[in-house]
């Protein structure tokens, strides 16, 4: 019986020429990273990574990287890589190389194994995530792969701008840890380094806080959602709900458990509590933080709501500097977005407390009631070791020179706030809103307002009337992900993908854009894509 065994192994070694079962995958001769690196060279011959290829961690603070190559093993070999203590033959070896900066790699494979030398373990990260494009796509997931081939090559590569950002909406439509994690796993195959997270709207309070249980026992739920498209204040009979009660939130330990999975992967969690706009849940929870101290609705409809925080009232800045203070505990990174978007005034205007607050502090525009709670605000969080971000409405009227501008509105906001020294993110609508349709015609899915094709993502230049000096302000690029008719995770991968993989070349590989070589790199890509199951927009790819 044993000697049956035995032949049987054997024929099956001598029929895929290898020691054992397996398949090996060849690589398949096109090279197509995505984004595009700064440098590459290819030389003669390959490497075949198997999973006896030991991993070698000469860097401190490189385990996560390591992890991110056992889940490369698992994919392909179904197990994770073995570690080693000193580089060997067909080792992948991890090591820092003081001469490159923070986020750069040189990534060389040649036929004896793999070197990443990196700046930080974030760049030995981002040569993993460009190893893994390297890799056969089919590979990907089969877990039955004996081994890889990849060519060899010389990569070195670095982004062109800091901060590489992309916006979950978790207030309209709610999104599980499960899921968000997923989001960060695409994220982190585009390199993308911040992970903006929208937690509080009209719609829904989607974050635990202590010491307001109200805010996710009662805001964090709405009777009904509007379905349809939004008719901007006319709710008649014409309008469809879902009457299904809505609702959902991240506990502090949930909210934990992301930030440290982000971490993982070298994404930097930015959480967004909206203020002084955009609050409806939490007046529905604490009505006295509204102007009038009416009881009401979470809202159930979208766009912009006349309802706003009471900043004349001295309890609505104790509210709000509480949950900020829970919220900077529970977010390492260095930077709290409180919104400051689209906050009608009209409610102000009517309002004994706001009208008090103007003659005491001299302010002769209603819009400066608001610049003074973005500046008490900030110096809040900046006696915690936080810098505070806004949407560009923050800018109207006047804002501290230390705060920093994400620019929706177009890029004018971006530009003014690098004038005048103020450090901005460039989001504009225009180019950035992937709740916007990507393409036209029957089957595709409702979304909001503009149509936002992968050819325009691509063609944004985020520091187009910017001289170099002003330059240095713009940090970098973020996708916004609005989910007001974003219902669930495969909607919104369709959202995202492919038009996160065109705006991070912007980002990461701005003076190098070409958007012919984009179209053949992209191709590669969605293989990659379809072995990790993501969904995106096929179609696109159909001519
Ligand atoms: C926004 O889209 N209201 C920032
Ligand atoms: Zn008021």
């Amino acid at each position: 019986m044993r000697h049956i065994v035995l032949r049987a192994a054997l024929a099956c070694a001598a029929w895929w020429g290898l020691a054992g079962c397996g398949r090996t995958v060849p690589a398949d001769g096109e090279l197509a990273v995505i984004p595009q690196p700064a440098s590459v060279g290819l030389a003669e011959g390959s490497f075949l990574l198997s999973a006896r290829s030991p991993i070698v961690v000469g860097m401190e603070g490189a385990e996560p990287v390591a992890r991110a190559l056992d889940e490369v093993g698992e994919a392909l070999f179904g197990r994770p890589l073995r570690r080693a203590d000193s580089p060997a033959a067909g080792a992948v070896v991890l090591r820092r190389d003081t001469a490159l900066a923070g986020e750069a790699y040189a990534l060389t494979v040649s036929p004896e194994g793999i070197d990443i030398a990196a700046g930080s373990p974030a760049g030995a990260f981002y040569a993993v995530q460009t190893l893994r494009q390297l890799l056969p796509p089919e590979a990907f997931g089969a877990g039955d792969v004996r081994r890889a081939e990849i060519p060899c090559l010389t990569i070195v590569d670095e982004p062109c701008m800091r901060y590489r950002g992309v916006m979950l909406d978790a207030a309209r439509h709610f999104f599980t840890v499960d899921e968000v994690k997923r989001l960060l796993d695409i994220l982190a195959l585009h390199k993308i380094n911040t992970f903006h997270w929208h937690l509080t709207d009209d719609q829904g309070w989607r974050i635990e806080i202590r010491k307001y249980p109200r805010l996710t026992e009662f805001g964090s739920v709405r009777t009904r959602t509007l379905i349809g498209r939004d008719p901007g204040g006319e709710y008649d009979e014409t309008c469809r709900f879902d009457e299904t009660p809505y609702g959902g939130f991240y506990t502090q330990q949930e909210i934990r458990d992301v930030v440290a999975y982000a971490a993982e992967r070298f994404i930097t969690v930015i959480p967004e509590i909206e203020f002084p706009g955009h609050a409806v849940s939490a007046l529905a929870s604490y009505p006295w933080l509204g102007c009038t101290g009416e009881q009401y609705e979470v809202r159930q409809t979208w766009d912009i709501d006349d309802r706003v925080y009471c900043p004349g009232k001295e309890t609505t800045f104790e509210f709000i500097e509480n949950v900020l203070a829970e919220v900077a505990e529970l977010f390492p990174g260095p930077y709290v977005h409180i919104g400051g978007d689209e906050c009608p005034m009209t409610y102000w205007k009517g309002c004994p407390h706001c009208r008090a607050r103007m003659r005491s502090e001299g302010l002769t525009h209603w819009r400066q009631l608001q610049n003074y709670s973005t500046a008490r605000l900030e110096r809040f969080l900046n006696a915690r070791g936080k810098q505070l971000i806004g949407w560009d409405e923050i800018l109207e009227g006047e804002v501290t020179p230390t705060a920093t501008i994400m620019s929706w509105r177009g890029t004018e906001g971006g530009i003014r706030a690098a004038r005048q020294g103020n450090y901005a993110i460039m989001s504009p609508g225009t180019y950035c809103y992937f709740d916007h349709a990507q393409a036209v015609g029957e089957g595709e899915p409702l979304s909001w307002g503009g149509y936002l094709p992968v050819d325009k993502v691509y063609a944004f230049d985020p520091c187009a009337g910017l001289t170099p000096g002003e330059r240095r302000f713009i940090l970098g690029v973020q996708a916004n992900l609005w989910t007001e008719y974003i219902a669930d995770f495969d909607h919104l991968q369709y959202m995202l993908l492919p038009r996160l993989s065109a705006l991070v070349e912007t980002a990461w590989s701005l003076d190098r854009k070409d958007w012919d070589d984009y179209r053949r790199r992209v191709d590669r890509l969605r293989r990659l894509y379809d072995a990790c199951g993501y969904n995106y927009a096929r179609h696109l790819w159909a001519e």
